[in-house]
């Protein structure tokens, strides 16, 4: 295949995602022969640098990610600065002359990427100012990857999408879910759709409920302004927890391509039901963390960190319980969770099967562990199926056993999810990224939720210690339905 060749412009070329995510990322793709010759980098930023001063600190992010890395210098001589006032149009027609020059030295075939790697509230500003000032008039493709936060609720969601609509079609608007690059979210679909033992179990015949935990040990570091107006349901349930369901809950696409699979995931989004008012209280759990124990060091409670109200009422934990009312889901369970200073980081997926008609095995209260599969999304990546077998040595006693698929990419050779994604953005596969929809319709669900937590205050915040799994709540949602989180160990196991 023809490796792509664009112009990438990153707004945010100082900041941290540029940094830690990006250019390491950039620098991987050239390695592995992924991007063509013809690439230029135009870093965009507020700060006065030259183009020695920025290669220069590209190449000390790069080494700070990467070992053992050669090639530095041709790769970063591809590297160019532009300093810029997002709100003035001179600074934009500066960038369009060098824009202009770099596409003809290089020979960019009018390629152009817009990568915007910095706070959403000139996400908008940015896009007018990209047409109005001429940058958008390209003789190749233009595309505008964005980050997250994709506004902060459903009103502001649109507004934003109506200003980067004015200059980009939605084919050419690439939001950026850094979930669905992760090797072992994109391999939810293969396991699914690749296998014959799984997909005719798929449904509410032989499912019983679903548990997607993830889980963090870091607190909000220095981002505590932006978690204040954010909180866990904004952060992570409206975007990262709702496509790992609509992934999970989605019905076979006719073709794998972008459209199709889109559209799959939108019917379940459509089919999520909607809580409100009191629905939400009984199913959906808020938390905060308290101070505690992180391996072994004591840590500060979420209301004595940096740049947060000492009365906080944000929650930096969510535990809820989904329904997805289709012929295949009605009356399954999906249950989330996700937080903050919690005891492990760790993503992963558990899948319960109903237990068998009959048991066979134990007339007594002892009853037969159900067939588990877990997804372990990271930091192990892999499958573990759950199954039971008899004891060796003994009559009937039965016994769990794992069968066990650990991913390579447990020694770290697995491309980051970054790097996947701004190769699909080269190649145009939108696949990977959120279409509109998605957006709108998890937002649409998410509101109510906020809706309620914001006029009614949390009572017992802080209610979980940190290092801890959360609050005693999320527990009893599942308790409610007869289920547990089950405690999942992690791959390695003896
Ligand atoms: C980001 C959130 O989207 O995802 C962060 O803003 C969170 O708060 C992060 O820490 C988690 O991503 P990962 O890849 O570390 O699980």
């Amino acid at each position: 295949t023809e490796k792509p060749t664009a112009l990438i412009m990153i707004f945010g070329a100082t900041g941290d995602l540029a940094k830690r995510k990006l250019f390491p990322s950039l620098y991987r793709l050239y390695k592995r022969g992924k991007l063509s010759d013809r690439y230029a980098i135009i870093g965009v930023a507020r700060r006065e640098l030259t183009n020695d001063a920025f290669q220069k600190s590209v190449k000390t992010s790069i080494q700070a990610a990467i070992k053992d890395c050669d090639d530095l210098d041709s790769f970063v001589s591809h590297f160019y600065y532009h300093s810029h006032d997002v709100t003035d149009s001179s600074s934009y027609l500066s960038l369009k002359t060098m824009a202009n020059d770099l596409d003809q030295h290089y020979q960019l075939d009018g390629n152009r990427i817009f990568y915007l790697a910095m706070a959403p509230e000139f996400f908008g500003t940015i896009a007018e100012h990209l047409k109005s000032d001429g940058l958008t008039e390209v003789s190749g493709f233009k595309r505008l990857v964005i980050e997250k936060p994709f506004g902060h609720d459903l009103e502001s969601a649109k507004e934003l999408n109506n200003q980067l609509r004015q200059a980009f079609s939605e084919d050419e608007v690439y939001r950026i879910d850094h979930y669905l690059g992760k090797e072992m979210v994109q391999n939810i679909e293969v396991i699914r759709f690749a296998n014959a033992i799984f997909e005719p179990l798929w449904n509410n015949r032989y499912i019983s409920n679903i548990q997607i935990t993830s889980s963090e040990v870091l607190g909000v570091e220095e981002r505590g302004r932006y978690y204040e107006t954010s909180g866990a349901l904004r952060d992570m349930v409206q975007n990262h927890m709702l496509q790992m369901v609509a992934l999970l809950a989605m019905e076979p696409p006719i073709r794998l391509n972008t459209e199709e699979i889109r559209a799959e995931k939108v019917k379940v989004f459509r089919a999520m039901n909607m809580l409100e008012g009191e629905a939400v209280k009984e199913n959906f759990v808020r938390g905060q963390y308290g101070r505690g124990t992180v391996d072994g060091v004591d840590v500060p409670a979420y209301r004595e960190e940096q740049m947060v109200n000492p009365e906080s009422n944000t929650e930096t934990f969510v535990a809820g319980k989904l329904s997805i009312d289709t012929f295949r889901w009605k009356g399954v369970p999906f249950y989330i969770r996700t937080g903050k200073k919690m005891a492990a980081k760790s993503t992963k997926i558990v899948i319960q099967f109903k237990d068998i008609p009959m048991n066979l095995y134990y007339q007594t209260e002892k009853t037969l562990n159900p067939n588990l599969l877990v997804i372990h999304i990271q930091p192990e990546e892999g499958i573990t199926l759950y199954l039971n077998a008899q004891k060796a040595g003994e009559n009937v006693e039965t016994t769990p056993v794992k069968l066990n698929f650990a991913n390579s990419g447990i020694d770290g050779n697995t491309p980051e999810a970054y790097e996947r994604l701004l190769y699909d953005c080269m190649r145009g596969d939108a696949t990977n990224f959120t279409h509109w929809d998605e957006v709108s319709l998890s937002w649409s669900f998410v509101d109510k939720i906020s809706e309620v937590w914001e006029n009614t205050k949390a009572e017992n915040f802080p209610n979980y210690e940190a290092g801890s799994m959360g609050p005693r709540k999320a527990d009893e949602l599942l308790e409610k339905d007869g289920f547990f989180w089950w405690p999942v160990d992690h791959l390695k196991y003896k």
